[in-house]
Formats: structure tokens, sequence, C-alpha cells
């Protein structure tokens, strides 16, 4: 074939991907924001989180010390309920759960790929706040996911001259 037209051709190649590469990180549809799946019990945060003023952290304790912030364990949630609301069918089985050394099969909402770096500890050390990256969560009845988690939506905050963050490929990729 002939040379100027191979040329050519890899040149719109290129291109094209760079194009679409930049379309792909550039507009964050097909991400998860918005999703809020049914819960096997219906967990008001609003409730918890908000009119009761239960700290965060109480719960998912596990933000500041670890990757993962983890959704707790039954035995907190019997710290009250074995005498708050026991009369409810929702406590009822949450109890139940409990006696059995069972667990509930809440279903995850946030969830990244497995081949991105990620960590609670760091940005709580830093003073990143629950909310800058979940919303008012002591305001959702059901949990919902607000941001799109894309790698995008990182690194716009990485790039912030005040977070003096890292925006290096191998800083969020193995
Ligand atoms: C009394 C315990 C409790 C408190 C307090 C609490 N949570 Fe939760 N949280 C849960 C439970 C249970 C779930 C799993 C069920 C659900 O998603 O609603 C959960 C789920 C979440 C999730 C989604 C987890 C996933 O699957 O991706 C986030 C994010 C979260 N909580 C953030 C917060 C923030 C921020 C606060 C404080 C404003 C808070 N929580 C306070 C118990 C608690
Ligand atoms: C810098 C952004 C950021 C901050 C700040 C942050 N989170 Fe997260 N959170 C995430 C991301 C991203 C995920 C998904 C992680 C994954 O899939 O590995 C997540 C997941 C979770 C989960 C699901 C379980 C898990 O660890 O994967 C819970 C619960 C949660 N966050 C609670 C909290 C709470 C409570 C705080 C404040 C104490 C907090 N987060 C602060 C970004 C953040
Ligand atoms: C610090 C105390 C505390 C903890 C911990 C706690 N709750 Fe609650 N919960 C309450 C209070 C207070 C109410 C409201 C009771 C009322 O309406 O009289 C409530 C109400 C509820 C209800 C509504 C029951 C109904 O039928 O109206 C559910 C469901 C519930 N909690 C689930 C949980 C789960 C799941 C956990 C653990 C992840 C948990 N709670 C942890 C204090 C707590
Ligand atoms: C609201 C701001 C903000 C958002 C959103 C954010 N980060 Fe960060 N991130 C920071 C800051 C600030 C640091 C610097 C922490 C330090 O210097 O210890 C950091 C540091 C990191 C580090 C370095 C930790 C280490 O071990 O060296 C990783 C990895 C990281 N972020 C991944 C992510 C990923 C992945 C996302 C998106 C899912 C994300 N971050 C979203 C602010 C943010
Ligand atoms: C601050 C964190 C962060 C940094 C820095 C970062 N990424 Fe990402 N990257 C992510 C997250 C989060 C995802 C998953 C969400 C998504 O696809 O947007 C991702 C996804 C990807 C994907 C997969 C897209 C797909 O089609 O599934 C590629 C390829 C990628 N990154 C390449 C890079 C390269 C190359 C660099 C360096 C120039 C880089 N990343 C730097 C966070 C980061």
């Amino acid at each position: 074939m002939n040379n100027h037209l191979v040329k050519l051709g890899l040149a719109v190649t290129t291109i094209l991907i760079v194009g679409a590469a930049f379309a792909f990180f550039s507009t964050p549809t097909g991400y998860n924001n918005g999703y809020a799946p049914e819960q096997p019990i219906p967990y008001d945060h609003s409730l918890h989180a908000g009119t009761y003023k239960i700290p965060c952290q109480y719960c998912h304790s596990n933000a500041e010390s670890s990757r993962h912030a983890t959704v707790p364990s039954l035995n907190i949630c019997m710290n009250c309920h074995k005498s708050v609301k026991t009369d409810s069918p929702w406590i009822q089985k949450i109890t139940k759960a409990h006696d059995r050394g069972e667990s509930i099969p809440w279903v995850k909402v946030n969830m990244l790929p497995d081949y991105v770096r990620f960590n609670h500890k760091r940005h709580l050390a830093k003073g990143v706040q629950c909310d800058t990256c979940h919303g008012a969560v002591e305001q959702m009845q059901t949990y919902y996911q607000k941001e799109s988690l894309s790698m995008g939506w990182c690194i716009e905050c990485h790039r912030r001259p005040e977070n003096n963050a890292p925006t290096s490929c191998d800083t969020c990729h193995y």
C-alpha cells in the first residue's frame, strides 16, 4: 500500500482514539450516580444520622483506619435495637439474624473497578469530608450514589492546587 496512505490512516486512527478517549473521560455517562438499590432492610440514614445525629463513624469506623469504610455488623445495630423499637418487624428480623450469627445481605452501592487504587484513610487524614464524596447522606432516606466516581471526577479534585494531591497514573492504577 502507498506509504502516505498508511501514514494518513494511522493519523486518522490516532485522532479517533484520542477523540474517543476524550469524549469518554469528559462525559460521565454510564456511571452509577443516582444508583439507589432497594436494601433488604429499609435502613434510613436521615433518621439515624439526621434526626438522631449518630456520627457516621459510629457505624463506619473503618473509614479512618483503612481502605474500606465498610458497612457495620449487626452488633452495632443491637447496641440500640436490643431495646429500641423491638415491636418493629424489621427490628425483629435484624434481631433474629443477629442471634443466629447471620448478617444482612446489604446491596453494595459505591463500587470502583478492581484496577483502581482508593483509600479512605488517606483522604480523611487530609480532612476531606464524607459529604464531599458521598453527598448529604444525613438527609437520605434511601442511600443513593451522589457522584459518578469517574476518573475525571477523581482527577478534578486532585488537580486543585490547594490539595497538593498526586496525579500520576500509578497513584490510582496498579
Ligand atoms: C447507625 C448506623 C449508621 C450510621 C450512623 C451511618 N450509616 Fe452509612 N450505612 C449504614 C448501613 C447499615 C448501610 C448499608 C445500607 C444502605 O446502603 O442503606 C450504610 C451505607 C452507607 C454508604 C453506602 C455503602 C455502599 O454500599 O457503597 C455510605 C456512603 C454511607 N453509609 C455513608 C454514611 C455517612 C456519610 C454517614 C454520616 C452522615 C453514615 N453513613 C452514617 C449504617 C450507618
Ligand atoms: C475522597 C472521596 C471519599 C471520601 C472523603 C469518603 N468516601 Fe466513602 N467511598 C468513596 C469511594 C470512591 C468508594 C468506593 C470504594 C471502592 O469501591 O473501593 C467509597 C465507599 C464507601 C462505603 C462502602 C464500603 C467501602 O468502603 O467500599 C462506605 C460505607 C463509605 N464509603 C462511607 C464513607 C464515610 C462514612 C466517609 C467519611 C467518614 C467517607 N466514606 C468518605 C469515596 C469517598
Ligand atoms: C444509637 C442508636 C441506634 C443504632 C446504633 C441503630 N439504630 Fe436504628 N433506630 C434508632 C432509633 C432511635 C430509631 C427510631 C425508633 C422510633 O421510631 O421510635 C431507629 C429506627 C430504626 C428502624 C425503623 C424501624 C421501624 O419499623 O420503624 C430500622 C429499620 C433501623 N432503625 C435499623 C437499624 C440498623 C440496620 C442499624 C445498624 C446498622 C441500626 N438501626 C442502628 C436507633 C439506633
Ligand atoms: C475532594 C477531593 C478528592 C477526591 C474527589 C478524590 N481525592 Fe484522592 N486525594 C485527595 C487528596 C487531598 C489527596 C492527598 C492525600 C495525601 O497527601 O496524603 C489524595 C490522595 C489520593 C491517593 C494517594 C494515597 C497514597 O497512598 O499515596 C490516591 C490513591 C487517591 N487519592 C485516589 C483517589 C481516587 C481513585 C479517587 C476517585 C475515586 C479520588 N482519589 C478522589 C483528594 C481527593
Ligand atoms: C486520581 C485517580 C486517577 C488517576 C491519577 C488516573 N486514573 Fe485512570 N481511572 C481512575 C478511576 C476511578 C477509573 C474508573 C472509573 C472510570 O472508568 O472513569 C479509571 C479508569 C481508567 C481506565 C479505564 C477506562 C475504561 O474504559 O474502563 C484507563 C484506561 C485509565 N483509567 C487510564 C489512566 C491513565 C493512562 C492515567 C494517567 C494519565 C490515569 N488513568 C490516571 C482514576 C484515576
